[in-house]
Formats: C-alpha cells, sequence, structure tokens
C-alpha cells in the first residue's frame, strides 16, 4: 500500500491509495471503480482514489481527488480481476462540484465523464442512486477499505444525523451539522478496514447493496474505536448529480 500523507488545515489525513500487489478476486462490488491520474513526472498512471459507476459512462469520484487534473490525465477502471483482466476506460469530462472547498472538504463530489461506455457483465455493474439516506439509518451498508495489506468488504451501520455529531470529531462541525455528510460505525467494534480506507470507496446499502448513498470521505488518523467513519451524503446531491447526467 502507498499512502501519501496530505494537510487540510488542521486536518490530517492519510490518504489510502489503491495500489498494492495483492490483487482481490474479482472487484468487491460490480459498482467498484479505480480513479487513476497520469503522472508525466514519474510517466505512469498511478490509482489516486475510488469511485462508483452509476451509469454506463458517469462515475461518482471525491472532488478533492481530481482537483488538479485535467480529464485527459484521468482514467478509470472497472470490474478489475488482475492487472491484464479489467476495463480501462479514458475520461472525457470531470464535473467537480463548484463549491467544493479544501477547509473541511465540503461538497467533496465530483461527476467523471467516460470517453466510451462501460460494458455490463458480472464484474462491472451500475450502482443505483439512493433518493433519501434517512431511509437507510439504523440499517446495515456495506463499503470497503484497506486492512493491512489487503481490500476487505465490510458491514456498518448508517448512523443517524445526531449520534454522527454526537460521536464525531469536533472540529469538523460544520459539515456534520449540516446534513451533508453521513457517518457510519461498525457497532461491534470494528474499525480497521475501511477507517483506514480510500477516498471515494462507495457505501451502498439496501438489501441487495447496490444502492449508492455515501462516498468515504475521510478517515485515517482520526480513527479510533467507537469513531464513526464519514461520508459525502450522496443523496443531499441527487439533483446536482441528475442534472448531469
Ligand atoms: C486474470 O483473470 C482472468 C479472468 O479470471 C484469467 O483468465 C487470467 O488468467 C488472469 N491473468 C493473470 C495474469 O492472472
Ligand atoms: C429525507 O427525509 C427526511 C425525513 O423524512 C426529510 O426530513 C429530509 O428533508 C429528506 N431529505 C431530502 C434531501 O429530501
Amino acid at each position: 500500500m502507498n499512502a501519501f500523507i496530505s494537510t487540510s488545515f488542521h486536518i490530517f489525513i492519510i490518504l489510502g491509495i489503491v495500489n498494492s500487489e495483492q490483487e482481490p478476486d474479482g472487484p468487491l462490488f460490480p459498482s467498484q471503480v479505480e480513479v487513476s491520474v497520469w503522472y508525466s513526472h514519474f510517466n505512469l498512471w498511478y490509482i489516486f482514489c475510488n469511485g462508483v459507476l452509476i451509469a454506463l459512462n458517469k462515475v461518482v469520484a471525491p472532488a478533492n481527488c481530481l482537483k488538479y487534473h485535467l480529464p485527459k490525465d484521468v482514467r478509470v477502471s472497472l470490474g478489475k480481476v488482475n492487472k491484464t483482466h479489467q476495463q480501462i476506460i479514458y475520461v472525457s469530462r470531470v464535473d467537480k462540484h463548484e463549491d467544493f472547498q479544501w477547509y473541511e472538504w465540503p461538497n467533496d463530489i465530483a461527476i467523471v465523464t467516460l470517453s466510451t461506455p462501460a460494458k455490463l457483465d458480472k464484474n462491472v455493474q451500475v450502482a443505483k442512486l439512493a433518493v433519501n439516506s434517512s431511509i437507510y439509518v439504523e440499517t446495515s451498508c456495506m463499503t470497503y477499505g484497506w486492512s493491512g495489506s489487503r481490500v476487505e468488504q465490510v458491514s456498518k451501520t448508517l448512523l443517524s444525523k445526531n449520534e454522527c455529531i454526537e460521536r464525531s470529531y469536533k472540529d469538523l462541525q460544520y459539515p456534520l451539522s449540516s446534513g451533508l455528510i453521513i457517518c457510519v460505525l461498525n457497532r461491534k467494534g470494528d474499525n480497521s478496514a475501511p477507517c483506514m480506507g480510500n477516498l471515494g470507496t462507495p457505501l451502498l446499502c439496501g438489501p441487495n447493496k447496490d444502492t449508492l448513498v455515501g462516498i468515504a470521505k475521510m478517515m485515517g488518523v482520526y480513527c479510533k474505536a467507537g469513531q464513526p467513519s464519514l461520508y459525502t451524503d450522496v443523496t443531499r446531491y441527487r439533483a446536482w448529480i441528475l442534472q448531469r447526467m
């Protein structure tokens, strides 16, 4: 696992980067997307964050991941089984949220338009967009993240806004109280995987765990047992997303 440390004002964050030698046996979720950016200095594509496929040619990803990259320097990988068995698709357009800010990262969402549509198969499927995250409060959702050197799928409970604020980081009040961020917690106290996990990994809820409710925002060094992981509430951007489909 490669990681880099970024300072976002008073918040110190470790961004987990999916660039491991160990590949899982197919994606954990078929809507899972790896977002890579081109580093001309090193002459390589670097897997930079995660996203989720929401239409044949649209991916939702965090804005902070794509802030400094031109669309031609971004590509995605879908349905990755191994380095040779995956769909790599180049990006034609990136719409970052106009009100994304580095301070506390509000509105950390972007729509990535693919240059050619994804081909659906058992490893590549489109996630549904949830209508309202409050429907899923106190239900079990799935997400994934790094645990040591491997990616793990984990079950988390979506918390109510009040519990999210109560249990969360005291210095991150604005995005929490605005309700633009949702929190998840493993009530059994196992915080390992997505806590140190990857930016942009989806929170998938509903009976079939195929409905997108959030994308992972920041985790990392704040992660302690009993503290929730934070996700951008994608349902709060539903109209914004639909306008760009
Ligand atoms: C990658 O996965 C495909 C599909 O499972 C398999 O046919 C192929 O042998 C694998 N390639 C490598 C290099 O492991
Ligand atoms: C979601 O549902 C809750 C509870 O019914 C409601 O208060 C809230 O306004 C809804 N949110 C959106 C974005 O529609």
